[in-house]
């Protein structure tokens, strides 16, 4: 069902130092928010700033999600599909959480080990089949669900299915009034250009293979009878801004991705990262951010 370990592998073990050299110093490998809840249109996610920079945005990502999940100090507040590390450092240092963060990637897991942060643990296991040892306060997700189910399985209906699993286990691993604060990429508009539609399968097969992003209204279906959704906003343009800045960076690297990772590495995230920009720009995808409440 969907992405499967050998296909995280692809997805995220290409090397850790790699990954460093082009998202910011936590190594947040989602959308960051370039806005600031107190400019106008801010709260509403229509202002990205230009002047802000990745770093800042990621921290403003991390802390909407906390605010989503509703997490307080010394809650236990479990991360599905942790990444590097940057959401279980924050529930840790910023909020004064324990957090505890589960990846299919080695690689990942390694990563959050060697930082050795206090008050966070992390491990490798799928979330199918995840079996905690308590009950969390908080459950913060982050471009996960993208994994949860393959092209394949989508065209076969089997999405909402799928979803609803997810939703079921998350509710079953949490106390009476916990929150969760969700974050997906969205499957928007098929394109209608040769070249688009080749470029959004090609970053689908071989950069993400095993998954594909959910659509808004697959999420909602699935997510009752489990969590009321009590917020949902959408944030295209920060999706195109934070890939826009990856593919900077990316590039200012060139030499050294080329010597060290070789040229088809450098073309391959160069063709992905260009197929992102424009793929949030002409709404083919967009960023979904939730706030769920369980229901008791
Ligand atoms: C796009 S990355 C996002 C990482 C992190 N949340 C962030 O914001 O940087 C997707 C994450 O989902 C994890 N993942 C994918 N399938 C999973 C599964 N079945 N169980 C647990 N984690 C999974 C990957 O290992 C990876 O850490």
């Amino acid at each position: 069902m969907g992405s499967s370990k050998a296909d995280i592998a692809v997805s995220y073990d290409v090397s850790n130092e790699f990954f460093r050299l082009w998202l910011d110093e936590r190594m947040n490998y989602t959308c960051g928010i370039f806005d600031d809840p107190n400019t106008p249109g801010g709260a509403r996610g229509e202002v990205v700033d230009l002047n802000m920079s990745l770093e800042q945005a990621q921290l403003n990502k991390l802390r909407i999600l906390s605010d989503y999940g509703h997490v307080k100090p010394g809650h236990k507040v479990l991360d599905i599909g942790c990444g590097w590390g940057a959401n279980v450092e924050y529930q840790a240092l910023v909020n004064k959480a324990e957090a505890h963060g589960i990846t299919l990637s080695e690689a990942q897991c390694a990563e959050i080990r060697r930082r050795n942060i206090p008050g966070v643990t992390a491990q490798v296991v799928s979330y199918l089949d995840y079996k905690p040892p308590v009950k969390f306060d908080s459950i913060i997700s982050i471009c996960m669900m993208e994994h949860i189910i393959s092209p394949a399985e989508a065209r076969e209906g089997k999405a909402i299915q799928a979803y609803r699993n997810y939703f079921r286990l998350a509710h079953e691993w949490t106390k009476p009034g916990a929150w969760f604060g969700l974050q997906t990429i969205l499957r928007n508009f098929v394109p209608r250009n040769k070249k688009d539609v080749q470029d959004i399968g090609w970053v689908t097969y071989e950069i993400f293979p095993g998954g594909i992003t959910p659509r808004l209204e697959e999420i909602i279906a699935a997510v009752n009878p489990y969590w009321e959704v009590v917020e949902c906003k959408t944030r295209r343009l920060h999706y195109e801004r934070t890939t826009a800045i990856w593919l900077e960076r990316l590039q200012k690297n060139e030499t050294k991705i080329r010597s060290t990772w070789g040229d088809k590495v450098f073309d391959d995230y160069v063709r992905y990262l260009s197929t992102c920009v424009t793929g949030f720009q002409k709404h083919y995808q967009s960023l979904a951010q939730y706030s769920l409440k369980r229901i008791d």
